[in-house]
């Protein structure tokens, strides 16, 4: 039988894809390798979102390199987004690569290997969903879910735009056919992407048009589906009905990532959001009233061109005020073809550690003071496997997202309630009800 190994680079829409990779090659009768060397088909699924991303992945071509230099049958590819934004250029920069493709294109890879094409080729049209192919999931009681593609925002820092298109949109009616069949199959948690999954459905023709909190409702009427997740929403386009219907249906959990990007308006406008600091503050108040108990969690890049240190500490007091249970911090990396990589005034390299430094220092003593909050509280656990820490402790998550290590008897899959002991900014800590879970 004809094998595949995958790395993943990238965020959770990388990963679906992933998933969607593995299933299609196994339905045409390959099986997963053990490691890189073992395959016949070695694959990278690409991201290019920041510089790091970049040259990480160059150094696992380079062992690609050598094991396709010892087997020239062996099978290269890439495919994700780093590949869609070099296109025909990564056949010039590295052609040892047997085929490329875009996050658009993932079925062409099938077509590849069925075919007895012995020229390297490349694929990079916007054509479908992955969401369409079947999928090997990583843990058979999540799934996530592919509700739209693309980004029409145009963040002068991103690249996502280039390298995924504009937005689509799937149908409702085939969204939740997907999702019955995950019940079906074991499925207790999904989580629904898109880039900016509030603006959901707009492109939809006419008859066809839902709007997000709709189709949060209709997946909530799926039997079988505890939790439903989702992410990123836009805070441009989060709206009242949103932030209701975490309120209002049982599955959606009360975790919202809502990036904040910076806390100064000037920037901003200069990151082209189109939100400012009020309305950005107002959204956040919005969800405290209907939901006072809600995660909040975000994205926030230093370092921007421009941002000087009264726009730093701008950024410093909304994370104070706002007081997120955990925060991605990103250092602005310039990517090619982006607006913020020709604008001037780079900020220099020690400004942007020595603010990225007080940054996560001060989201870290936020994040522990809200964590105190569950110290004490019973909370409902989705159980995903072993403590990392503690193999002979349990790690799960509950509704708000936290990682929760703890002491029981459960298995991957289970949901559980958990009395919470202690908490530190990224963990609770705490031990089974065990008398909770057989009620
Ligand atoms: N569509 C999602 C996710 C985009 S990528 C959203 O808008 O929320 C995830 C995060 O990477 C972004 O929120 C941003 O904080 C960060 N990011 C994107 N481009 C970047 C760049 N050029 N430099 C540094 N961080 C960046
Ligand atoms: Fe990038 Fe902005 Fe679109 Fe997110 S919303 S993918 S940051 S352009
Ligand atoms: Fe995701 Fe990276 Fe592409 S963050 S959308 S895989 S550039």
């Amino acid at each position: 039988m004809r094998t595949y190994h995958v790395t993943t680079f990238g965020c959770q829409m990388n990963e679906h894809d992933s998933e969607r990779m593995k299933g299609m090659l196994e339905s045409l009768g390959y099986s997963e390798a053990p490691a890189r060397e073992d395959a016949d088909v070695i694959l990278f699924n690409t991201c290019s979102i920041r510089e790091s991303a970049d040259s990480r992945l160059v150094g696992h071509l380079g062992e690609a390199k050598r094991l396709k230099a010892e087997d020239p049958e062996r099978v290269v590819g890439i495919g994700g987004c780093w590949a869609q934004s070099l296109k025909d250029e990564v056949f010039e920069r590295f052609p040892f690569v047997d085929v490329a493709f875009g996050p658009g294109q993932v079925p062409k890879l099938a077509e590849f290997l069925t075919s007895d094409s012995i020229t390297a080729q490349g694929f990079f049209e916007f054509e479908g969903f992955t969401g369409h192919l079947p999928a090997r999931r990583e843990r058979e009681f999540q799934a996530w879910v592919q509700i739209s593609v693309g980004c029409n925002c145009r963040c002068s820092y991103c690249i996502v735009p280039s390298t995924r298109g504009r937005e689509v949109s799937r149908p409702a009616p085939e969204l939740v056919e997907e999702v019955r069949r995950l019940a079906d199959d074991g499925v207790r948690e999904i989580t629904l992407l898109g880039q900016n999954v509030n603006s959901y459905g707009r492109d939809l023709p006419p008859g066809q048009k839902t709007s997000f909190s709709e189709l949060l409702g209709t997946l909530d009427g799926v039997d079988g589906v505890d939790r439903i997740r989702y992410t990123s929403p836009h805070p441009k386009d989060m709206r009242e009905d949103v932030i209701r219907a975490h309120a209002e249906l049982a599955s959606v959990c009360e975790h919202i990532h809502l990036p904040l990007q910076s806390g100064s308006s000037r920037i901003l406008k200069r990151m082209r959001r189109t939100y400012n600091r009020e309305r950005y503050l107002d959204r956040v108040a919005m969800i405290r009233e209907h939901l006072p108990d809600c995660a909040i969690t975000t994205d926030i890049i230093v370092g921007f061109p421009g941002e000087g240190d009264a726009d730093f500490e701008e950024t410093l007091e909304v994370v104070d005020e706002v007081g997120y249970d955990s925060a991605f911090t990103f250092v602005f990396s310039p990517r090619r073809g982006t607006e913020a990589a020709g604008l001037g005034e780079q900020v220099p390299h020690a400004a942007k550690r020595e603010r990225m430094e007080r940054l996560v220092e001060l989201v870290q003593r936020r994040a522990t003071e809200r964590a105190q909050r569950f110290v004490g509280r019973e909370l409902e656990v989705l159980v995903e496997g072993p403590s990392r820490t503690d193999p002979s402790r349990l790690r799960g998550r509950s509704r708000h997202n936290k990682t929760v290590n703890f002491d029981g008897a459960a298995v991957p899959g289970e949901l559980v309630q958990v009395r919470v002991g202690s908490a530190t900014s990224t963990t609770l800590a705490g031990e089974e009800r065990l008398l909770a879970r057989v009620a």
